[in-house]
């Protein structure tokens, strides 16, 4: 009697305790087998009267460990468990990474921001006005063609195509308001060309612009400087090459020394020791009187870079094509970055 209340007041939480059951009963040398070695040294009569009840002890015991193991085998646990705590925070799952290039452009971002520059935006499809026109763009630059430009419709006075750069936002925020401007505007950008390692028909642009009274050259380059230090660590080495933009004058290249070799030369900088990231220059006057802006009273410069490239530079990302494949196993690498 007093097992058969054991029995009956084993109420299993889990699958350990319904194992647990099963070895304290029903194992070789388990209970029920003890209590039968016992029955053998018995008297007759008792043996009569012992042999039922325990016969139906036995049984009693072997339908309860099976109703047991049905409660809790296969899906049961997790149901048991959800009823026991309904406050229990639900099974994790993996939260995904931020894409390489968000991290790289939070970060440029963030530099900027420091030094008083807003965040500005602008749409993808733009109208050749604030693309070319604007900026200083002569009507027969090879920029306007077809090989370079994913136009969507041609004709009337005004193309309307996808944004080559992200210049054209430069245009629209001075169309819209009124000098000191400071902002930077990151976005995606177009270009017709075929798709390899080093070039892909759209990639990400931070373009900077910077406009007041008596703004300079020398303006620009410290601006920059502070950037890269900033960007890729005290130290690292700017050089400017002069160049040519329709709307900066004069124009200038930058280039840092390699961030991967440090100027001990490797594949990403040719063996020169040094890497373009940017194009800058002061703001042509043609482009502020265009874009509404008294040139004699204002100048300003602007600069413009490509988000892929710096970031490759950041982690020795050696080929354009997998910014946007979605390959989990490159993505799952930038898990542990902000
Ligand atoms: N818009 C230029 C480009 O797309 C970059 C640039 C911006 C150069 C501003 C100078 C000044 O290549």
């Amino acid at each position: 009697d007093q097992y058969r209340t054991e029995v009956e007041q084993w109420k299993p939480t889990s699958m350990q305790e319904v194992e647990a059951f099963r070895l304290r009963f029903l194992v070789a040398k388990g209970l029920i087998k003890n209590l039968f070695e016992e029955f053998k040294t018995v008297s007759v009569e008792e043996k009569r009267m012992l042999g039922k009840v325990l016969n139906e002890f036995k049984q009693f015991t072997e339908s309860r460990f099976a109703t047991m193991k049905e409660k809790f085998s296969a899906a049961q646990p997790t149901v048991k468990r959800a009823v026991e705590d309904l406050t229990l925070p639900g099974p994790g799952f993996n939260a995904g990474a931020h894409h390489p290039l968000s991290i790289v452009r939070k970060e440029i971002v963030e530099i900027f921001k420091k030094l008083g520059f807003i965040v500005a935006e602008g749409p993808e499809i733009e109208d050749d006005w604030h693309n070319f026109t604007a900026l200083n763009f002569p009507e027969e630059h090879p920029a306007r063609d077809m090989q370079d430009t994913f136009f969507i419709r041609k004709g009337a006075g005004n193309d309307i195509a996808l944004r080559t750069h992200t210049s054209s936002v430069q245009v629209r925020m001075m169309e819209q308001g009124k000098p000191p401007f400071r902002a930077i505007m990151p976005g995606r950008v177009y270009r017709n060309e075929a798709i390899s390692a080093r070039a892909h028909c759209f990639f990400h642009q931070v373009e900077g612009l910077y406009i007041d009274e008596g703004v300079s050259f020398a303006d620009l380059k410290q601006t920059l400087y502070h950037f890269v230090q900033e960007l890729y660590g005290a130290g690292t080495q700017v050089r400017f090459r002069p160049s040519y933009f329709p709307f900066t004058e004069p124009s200038a290249e930058m280039d840092i020394s390699c961030t991967i070799c440090k100027g001990a030369g490797c594949n990403m900088c040719k063996y020169t020791g040094w890497v373009e990231i940017l194009g800058c220059g002061m703001v042509d006057p043609n482009v502020l009187e265009n874009s509404g802006i008294d040139a004699k009273k204002y100048t300003g410069f602007a600069f413009g870079m490509g988000i892929e490239r710096i970031t490759n530079l950041k982690y020795e990302i050696k080929d354009l094509r997998l910014f946007s494949e979605n390959d989990i196993r490159f993505l799952q690498q930038f898990e542990t970055e902000v």
